[in-house]
């Protein structure tokens, strides 16, 4: 296994929250490196890998008292590489997904600071899995769209009318499931169209409910961190078992 680098930034995936859903290169940097920066999302159970000698710091952007600019976060990877530090910059699922890495690259490369990246299993694959789903269907699902929630939360509409022959990964949800819905059937989705949330995706506490889209307004908000997958192929027996399970409860 390579040892890691004094003066290097890695971008590393944490998974979905079980440590056995890390990679090899991934759990190793996470017990060499001299110093961690990591998100909120990253799971206790992957922090408890870091050595005993390691600095870690949450600059998570719920992060408790004091939030970080991620210009902040930028200079802070900086400076660290730049003392010689091995810096391991530890983001929830894989690091290139809604995780800012983009910009994270950009300052790194500006100035001229070695950086890697670690890929991570994403919250939908995490979440597809642990609900025995297949997110492509040679029948009929050929695409499969990663989209953030973050526009209907903002009171944009979503834009689901590319998305036909398509399995869509809805991360940041939200709680307001009612306009995800609406924009879906504005956009040309069958309601009976089925669709799985995912609360803490391999975490003990995972919750899965399955449901439609013509029935998301009547389903009440999973805890976060959850995902919404949609899709014409993501139906399962046991899933409507659990979900009759839950709606018996809920009544
Ligand atoms: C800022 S994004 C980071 C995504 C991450 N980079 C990934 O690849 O999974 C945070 C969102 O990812 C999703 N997410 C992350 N971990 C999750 C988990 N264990 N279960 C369900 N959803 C999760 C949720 O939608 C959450 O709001």
């Amino acid at each position: 296994m390579r040892a890691a680098t004094r003066g290097t930034v890695y971008l590393v995936g944490a998974g979905p929250g079980d440590p056995d859903l890390l990679t090899r290169r991934a759990a190793c940097l996470i017990e060499q490196a001299s110093c961690i920066l990591h998100d909120d999302l990253v799971s206790a159970e992957v922090l408890q890998l870091a050595g005993p000698s390691s600095s870690m710091l949450n600059v998570g952007k719920r992060c408790g008292h004091k939030a970080i600019t991620q210009e902040q976060i930028n200079q802070l990877m900086i400076g660290l590489a730049v003392q010689g530090e091995s810096v391991v910059r530890l983001k929830s699922g894989d690091p290139l997904l809604y995780g800012r890495a983009g910009e994270e690259i950009d300052a790194l490369r500006r100035v001229g600071i070695p950086f890697e990246i670690i890929p991570g299993i994403t919250a939908a694959f995490a979440a597809a899995a642990t609900a025995g789903l297949s997110l492509t269907d040679r029948r009929g699902a050929s695409r499969l769209v990663f989209a953030s929630g973050h526009h209907c939360r903002e009171g944009r509409r979503q834009n689901f009318a590319q998305t036909g022959n398509a399995t869509v990964a809805l991360y940041m949800p939200g709680k307001d499931y009612s306009s995800i819905r609406s924009d879906l059937l504005r956009d040309g989705w069958p309601a009976d169209t089925p669709c799985v949330l995912v609360s803490c995706a391999s975490w003990k506490s995972q919750v899965t409910h399955a449901t439609s889209i013509a029935n998301l307004c009547s389903v009440s908000p999973l805890p976060a961190p959850s995902i919404l997958l949609i899709g014409p192929f993501l139906s399962a027996p046991e899933l409507s078992q659990v979900t009759e399970e839950m709606d018996e409860v809920a009544h």
